[in-house]
């Protein structure tokens, strides 16, 4: 796959060559996300950030991912303060924006909305999240998680028994990893919802497509023997009120007693956050914060490698690095 000036809008765009290369960039950001070194070579480019729906973590490492590398960083957060509440088509927004940009890293609550806007940008567009389609960036890093935890246990992604657990339905990050696991080998995926917010058909049809085995099922006793456990939150915002949401939560709660009960003793769990703490909810408790395999703050901060290798690839800069690279002058504890 060519990078350079590419869109990157959903996982499907990849095979596993490609995503393997970004995965091998991401780990070169190590020594610039942990200050052992800086790197200026987006030095004098420039990112729009467009986020017309909430985010904390995805918006904000897009916009620290760009900064270190040396680029600058714009920002338009929520509908209400762009010109589409004035009846601006989102093709009209992006020939403007991609005039002011080198750039765009965009969230929308509409499936299929970002390659609609991407369709009108003169610069490459990466999808922060379409509504409940795609989130391929998040598959990327939580690609990358899986790969680096279990590196631990001498594992790759080949052979791995996973298991996606929650609102399968709505949640775009489990549709956008799902697609890019049926890229890898003999992977058993066991996909434990309520039966109304199952995994939609077309992505189980990838899956069973790429061979690998798949079990459905509403019940955690007997499935959670996985190697990876990533859990998700009810997509509250996909659901016509917050009452038909309310029924489908605490359902599948993930805490300690669980843990013990129905997972391996090594069971690596994932979430993509935030984590819906409201104690009706609480789908995974802080009781496993010190639990050495919960690797979701380490998930979080991979968002940042990943982000990186993608604005690389996507602007040609990715074997420029070294070239660009000065030490750090302040004193920073990430260095250690
Ligand atoms: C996810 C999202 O927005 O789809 N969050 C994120 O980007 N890390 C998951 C969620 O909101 O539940």
């Amino acid at each position: 796959m060519k990078f350079q000036g590419s869109h990157i809008l959903s996982v499907s765009q990849f095979d596993r060559d490609a995503v393997t290369r970004i995965l091998d960039v991401a780990k070169r950001m190590i020594p610039y996300a942990s200050r052992q070194k800086q790197c200026h070579v987006l030095q004098g480019a420039i990112l729009n950030n467009l986020f017309f729906e909430p985010s904390t973590r995805t918006r904000v490492s897009f916009g620290t991912a760009f900064q270190l590398l040396g680029g600058f960083v714009h920002e338009t957060v929520g509908q209400e303060s762009s010109s589409l509440t004035k009846g601006e088509s989102l093709v009209d927004t992006a020939r403007v924006i991609s005039g002011y940009a080198d750039i765009i890293a965009m969230r929308h609550p509409t499936m299929h909305s970002v390659a609609e806007f991407a369709s009108g940008s003169s610069v490459p567009v990466i999808n922060g999240g379409d509504g409940a389609n795609e989130h391929p960036t998040q598959a990327l890093l939580d690609l990358f998680t899986i790969d680096a935890e279990m590196s631990r246990f001498g594992q790759g992604i080949d052979n791995l028994n996973i298991c996606l657990m929650g609102d399968l339905k709505h949640g775009r990050t489990v549709h956008s990893l799902s697609k890019l696991l049926s890229l890898y080998d003999n992977v058993h995926l066991t996909l434990v919802s309520p039966k109304e917010l199952q995994m939609p058909d077309h992505v189980v049809s990838i899956l069973d497509d790429a061979g690998h085995k798949v079990t459905i099922t509403d019940t955690m006793a007997g499935n959670l023997k996985s190697d990876v456990l990533y859990q998700t939150r009810i997509q509250e915002e996909r659901f016509s009120s917050k009452a038909e949401a309310d029924l489908y939560r605490g359902h599948f709660s993930l805490n300690k007693a669980v843990y013990e009960q129905h997972c391996k003793d090594n069971t690596v769990i994932m979430h993509p956050l935030p984590r819906d703490s409201r104690p009706e909810a609480n789908e995974l408790s802080v009781d496993l914060d010190d639990n050495v395999n919960l690797a979701i703050f380490r998930q979080a901060q991979n968002g940042v490698l990943v982000r990186m290798a993608l604005f690389a690839l996507a602007l040609g800069v990715e074997d420029k690095l070294s070239q660009y690279e000065r030490d750090v002058t302040w004193y920073s504890n990430k260095a250690k």
